[in-house]
């Protein structure tokens, strides 16, 4: 008998190694090295032989520049993140947090396909409660097959009997190929079942959309080969007690990730959201003092996000400064510049600083927010809740430039602000008349004052 073949993988990005350790080389992480059979136990190809294409070398000059061919998926804002439409052919995954909504959306997708075949298999759910879901969002489809499966052996059997137009797997991480030894949803079963899966949609031209799980970190769980192998990551997010829902495009080999898609949960399924600004009112109260709003990127998505103030005399000798997902040592800075150079008095008050949502902040971009939030909370004056802020202040008071300022305006224009306030320097360069959204460019803090109070 042959020798079991092992091989250690980091659970969180993938990193393979012969042998156990304790800290990724790759991404940093401690005690995420879990072994894993790898041996295959034949070479026998599963699935994709009937439809199947080889490809054959063809020259440059002769292929044809004609545009992909977009499939009409039935919603306006999925079809806008994907950009412009599904892609003959295409591997799409779509994460998300568990109960946000992944499995509704791409039924309701499928229901609304009319006439594709759409093969829509689980590995998560009985078919009668796929069946409750479907009454529940209420359209009728003839052509929509439900198949509870997760051996892609037995997936693939039933694709040629189908035939399908289309096939939705739900999830990725339930599935699982014999060719391996290792159990559903590890690091070597995602990766095999993932590229059976790419093989199929190659060589058939059937689009497949894939859903994955997220970790606690927000990372989509399993490996970030996953992403490199997909030809789209679209992200599906929202706090699961509000109803709002944002899908958003992390990758795409045929279209932008700068869209968003904007979808509100409600008994009969997803509604989708065309005007942005409508969800941001409704969600929004009352302006209160010490609010103000940043226009953030992490990593590549852009995203707005609240911070929270509160200046109080300090009650003891010595003020006291706290702060929650912001570094302290910087809150401390801009209050020392705000002192300074702006000669507020803040020597002698408390001061709070929270980010909302318990989001860690590194982006230097949002240190224009903070000190408006300071100074709003200190003067208890509010700021309309429509004006929003990028840029990062100096020692000296000066606000400076930050990072992909178009990114950070265009999400805000999308979200539906008034006024975003940057650095005069950001303003090089590009063309503020293209966005709703009036873009002010300050210098000094006075400029801010002057911006927000007047
Ligand atoms: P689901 O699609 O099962 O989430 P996921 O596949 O991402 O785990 O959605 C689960 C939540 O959505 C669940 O809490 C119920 C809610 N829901 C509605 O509010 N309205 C609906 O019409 C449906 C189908 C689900
Ligand atoms: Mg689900």
């Amino acid at each position: 008998m042959a020798k079991t073949k092992t091989t250690f993988f980091c659970q969180n990005c993938g990193y393979q190694s012969t042998k156990w350790l304790g800290k990724c080389p790759a991404c940093g992480e401690w005690n995420t090295f879990v072994e894993e059979v790898v041996s295959k136990k034949d070479d026998k190809k599963h699935g994709v032989k009937k439809g199947e294409k080889k490809s054959k070398p063809v020259l440059i000059s002769q292929i044809s520049a004609e545009k992909e061919e977009r499939i009409d998926t039935g919603s306006g804002e999925l079809n806008r993140v994907l950009g412009g439409g599904l892609v003959s052919g295409s591997v799409v995954l779509i994460g998300g947090e568990p109960g946000i909504g992944k499995s509704t959306l791409l039924l309701q997708t499928a229901l609304n396909m009319k006439g594709l075949r759409i093969l829509y298999v689980t590995g998560e759910e009985s078919q009668q409660q796929i069946k409750m879901r479907a009454d529940r969002i209420g359209v009728q489809n003839d052509n929509c097959f439900i198949l509870n499966e997760t051996f892609t052996t037995d997936i693939f059997k039933q694709i040629d009997a189908v035939e399908p137009d289309l096939l939705i797997i739900d999830s990725i991480q339930t599935l699982y190929t014999d060719t391996l030894e290792s159990s559903p949803g590890s690091i070597s079963q995602i990766r095999e079942t993932t590229g059976e899966l790419m093989r199929f949609a190659k060589t058939t031209q059937v689009p497949v959309l894939l859903i994955g799980h997220i970790t606690k970190e927000g990372n989509l769980a399993g490996p970030k080969v996953l992403e490199h192998m997909v030809d789209t990551v679209l992200q599906f997010e929202g706090d699961r007690h509000y109803g709002f829902r944002i899908l958003r495009s992390m990758k795409n080999r045929f279209g932008s990730t700068s869209e968003l898609g904007i979808f509100e949960m409600h008994t009969g399924g997803l509604r989708e959201v065309n005007n942005p600004s409508e969800v941001l009112l409704s969600q929004r109260d009352e302006p209160a003092s010490g609010v103000a709003i940043a226009a953030m990127i992490e990593g590549q998505r852009p995203m707005l996000i609240e911070t929270q103030a509160l200046v109080t005399s300090a009650a003891y000798g010595t003020p006291q400064r706290s702060s929650t997902g912001f570094d302290l040592r910087r809150l401390n800075m801009l209050l020392a510049v705000l002192e300074k150079r702006s000669g507020f008095k803040l020597g002698t008050k408390d001061v709070f600083l929270n980010i909302a949502g318990g989001i860690r902040v590194g982006d230097p971009a949002i240190d224009l927010a903070v000190v408006a939030a300071i100074l709003s909370s200190l003067e208890d004056i509010a700021m309309e809740n429509n004006i929003c802020f990028a840029a990062e202040v100096g020692l000296s008071g000066e606000i400076r430039a930050v990072t992909h300022i178009e990114n950070r305006i265009m999400e805000a224009d999308k979200l539906g602000f008034e006024k975003i306030i940057v650095s005069k320097f950001n303003l090089k360069g590009i063309d503020t008349k293209h966005y709703r959204i009036k873009v002010a460019g300050i210098n000094k803090i006075e400029d801010l004052l002057q911006e927000l109070f007047g």
